[in-house]
């Protein structure tokens, strides 16, 4: 499927059930590596992000079976230290393999992810932590090359809450000599979720949920069983497009104690919104109306996953609003497709951009360019009146499982071809 057509103009309505959370299932994936034995991890999305993650695992001697949603991971027998290039390059959070890698084998040799050179912006976080727990890096033929006779437990600090750092140090220091104190740390709910999968196979870490985690290196781990939590990123881009079409909803599963700062925008904008212990219900407004301005920020702030889907959003209420982007350069590549649909979106510097409210969108032929932004233009394409085709799906099916099937169990018009 790589075209997705919607007829826009339906409200919302119904349930529908929130998938497991990528960014929560590919760490604990990569942590399935440090075990010798076989763990079942339940609840995986069936993305292809995943996938990916699995033919990685794969080529790396893992026995990786799917069972329904759950995936029986066996890595008694891992046998080489060479990552995948295409995968690498095509999927940024390959990168936490390299953590639980050197943990493993104590050598790892990948392509730059991202084809840069050692030291450059993307991984720097990730290399100069790993540095300090005896890891050295050389870079050959375009290769990273990764080297740790002794691995060490180190005190690191991270200058910025990297996701990706955070995991790869985490992944690192559990089967390192010693111990590791990392300040600094993210707080994503998906660095919980990692901890509390590595604590189940048996590491030793304190501090989970904030931002000094302690991890007593050398602990033997087991394999374990082990239920991925709901996508809140899945359940805030379901939320705001109901709030842009009208309606009322029932997400199942959406894991609202994770979503503070969504709650709080959807209430903002005029939603209703009740949460459940199995789920949130949500009540649109008549119409939208939006904060004067909105940023993005590392948990607990509001997610740079969900903005551009609010950028859709803020196209159709009432009022202005500025969004500023502060985690991702070169993420409102989404406007430009919203402004061929009749969304006023101006550029304000090179972080930021004013959206003018609009009383409705046209449908028409847009183009995903990345996954989140693709998402938005989906629902886009719902709040829309006529008819819209969203080209380059195969973006949206890196995060979504099924992004016209959930829908289309909330009422919408929607089919994939
Ligand atoms: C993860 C999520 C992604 C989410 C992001 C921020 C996964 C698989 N992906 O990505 O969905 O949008 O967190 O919540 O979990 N940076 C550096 N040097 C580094 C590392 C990062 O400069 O070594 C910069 C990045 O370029 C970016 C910012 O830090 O500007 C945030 O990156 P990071 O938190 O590492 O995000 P990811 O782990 O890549």
């Amino acid at each position: 499927m790589d075209s997705i057509r919607i007829q826009g103009g339906v409200e919302l309505q119904g349930k529908v059930r929130i998938q497991g959370s990528k960014n929560a299932c590919l760490p604990v994936l990569a942590a399935t590596l440090l075990t010798g034995e076989t763990s079942l991890i339940r609840n995986c999305p069936k993305i292809a992000d995943v996938y990916a993650m699995v033919s990685l695992l794969r080529e790396l001697g893992c026995s990786v079976t799917w069972q329904g949603n759950a995936l029986a991971v066996d890595a008694d027998s891992v046998r080489g230290e060479e990552i995948g290039s295409e995968a690498v390059t095509g999927m940024r959070s390959s990168l936490c393999l390299l953590g639980a890698l050197i943990g493993r084998c104590g050598q790892v040799v990948m392509e730059h992810p991202g084809g840069c050179v050692i030291g450059s912006r993307p991984i720097d976080l990730h290399l100069a932590a790993l540095q300090q727990m005896g890891v050295t890096f050389q870079e050959k033929e375009g290769k990273l090359l990764a080297n740790a006779d002794r691995l060490c437990g180190a005190s690191i600090h991270l200058p910025f809450p990297s996701v990706g750092a955070t995991e790869n140090v985490l992944l690192a220091a559990v089967l390192a000599q010693g111990d590791t104190c990392l300040t600094g740390a993210a707080l994503e709910p998906e660095i919980t979720a990692l901890c509390r999968y590595l604590k189940q196979c048996g590491a030793e870490i304190d501090g989970e949920g904030t931002s000094r985690l302690v991890v007593r290196g050398g602990r033997r781990l087991y394999g374990t069983e082990f239920v991925i939590p709901a996508d809140r990123i899945v359940a805030g881009t379901y939320l705001f497009a109901c709030i842009g079409t009208g309606g009322n909803v029932f997400l199942e599963q959406a894991p609202w104690e994770e979503m503070d700062a969504v709650l709080e925008l959807a209430r903002s904008m005029g939603a209703g919104l009740c949460t459940a212990e199995d789920g949130v219900y949500v009540q649109a407004p008549d119409r939208p109306s939006t904060p004067e301005r909105i940023f993005t920020a590392p948990h607990p702030g509001f997610p740079t996953d969900l903005q551009s889907v609010v950028l859709a959003v803020a196209a159709v209420s009432q009022g202005e609003t500025l969004i500023r982007e502060t985690i991702f350069e070169n993420r409102f590549r989404v406007a430009e497709e919203l402004r061929k649909m009749g969304a006023c979106v101006e550029e304000r510097g090179a972080d930021s951009v004013l959206v003018r409210g609009v009383e409705e969108l046209r449908g028409g032929p847009v183009e995903a360019k990345e996954l989140r932004g693709g998402a938005a233009l989906v629902a886009a394409g719902l709040m829309a009146r006529g008819e819209t085709t969203v080209t380059g799906c195969r973006y949206i099916n890196r995060g979504y499982e099924n992004i016209c099937r959930d829908l289309r169990e909330l009422g919408a018009r929607i089919t994939g071809a």
